[in-house]
């Protein structure tokens, strides 16, 4: 190795772009985040995997500071992540959120629900705003539908649009939970396709999901998690096919049998 070529393995959290470090959060008596170390490097996609129940959700709203943490660090980009007020809103628009639910404002057209983070926000002109949601919408395939309502669009297309309307605040790092599982399955492929664009585009992302061919196709790394614990950590081919510790074989086993 040279003296210019970057340490394979991130040692230090200033080569992260989201790394969090000894995280532990409790419900009551309940330790549902246990002793998290997790460094996602710029570019990468991480596909988070396990039972329900698992702690993958508080991770992820942990990341975006939808929840508190009780003890270690959360930082994105170098920052640890900010308590309250203005440097809170301007972290959430940072880290763009996908739920398994769209969580679009009905009483919004599409182009409305997209514009107003960025008018809101970012406080970009309506007409910048516009012109950026409708090239987003185009890119995830409904520009089209831009004047209609959410009701008026089927579940995969309310997701595109929730997609479109998380990357118009220029976010620098994806999260996903469960995004295709309120799905149809005939619409799982179409919001899938678009996941996998965007990160073949060099997005960072973080990925709740059990969908195979999405982690395989996509995915730079799979992480198990279960009862709050990374328990297992690899690159997707090795996890499905030797996956290492009992929970992960006996999840693998559940979830392949269907
Ligand atoms: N607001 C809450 N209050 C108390 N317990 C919660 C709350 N949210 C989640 N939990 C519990 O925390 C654990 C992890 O939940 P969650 O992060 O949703 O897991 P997953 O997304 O992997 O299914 C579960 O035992 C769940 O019941
Ligand atoms: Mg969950």
């Amino acid at each position: 190795m040279t003296a210019t070529e970057p340490a394979s393995a991130p040692t230090s959290s200033g080569q992260g772009l989201v790394v969090l470090s000894d995280v532990n959060k409790w419900y009551g008596e309940l330790n549902v985040l246990k002793d998290i170390d997790l460094t996602v490097r710029k570019g990468e996609v991480i596909v988070v995997i396990g039972p329900s129940g698992a702690g993958k959700s508080t991770l992820c709203r942990a990341i975006n500071r939808l929840e508190t943490i009780d003890r270690g660090t959360i930082t994105l980009d170098g920052q640890p992540l900010p308590q309250e007020g203005k440097a809170l809103a301007a972290l959430r628009a940072e880290v763009g959120m996908v739920f398994q639910s769209f969580n679009l404002f009905a009483h919004k057209t599409i182009l409305e629900n997209v514009t107003l983070g960025p008018i809101k926000v970012r406080k970009k002109g309506k007409a910048e705003a516009e012109t950026r949601a409708k090239e987003l919408l185009d890119r995830v395939g409904v520009g089209h539908q831009a004047a209609k309502y959410p009701a008026q669009l089927s579940g995969g297309q309310q997701q595109r649009v929730a997609i479109a309307r998380a990357l118009a605040m220029d976010p620098k790092v994806m999260l996903f939970d469960e995004p295709t599982s309120a799905l149809d399955p005939e619409m799982i492929k179409e919001v899938l396709d678009v996941m996998v664009d965007l990160a073949k585009q060099g997005m960072t992302m973080i990925v709740v999901t059990h969908e195979m061919g999405f982690a395989r196709t996509a995915a730079d790394r799979v992480v198990f998690m279960a009862d709050g614990q990374i328990v297992e950590e690899n690159s997707p081919e090795e996890f499905f096919t030797n996956p290492q510790t009992d929970r992960a074989k006996d999840f693998l086993s559940k979830i392949l049998k269907h």
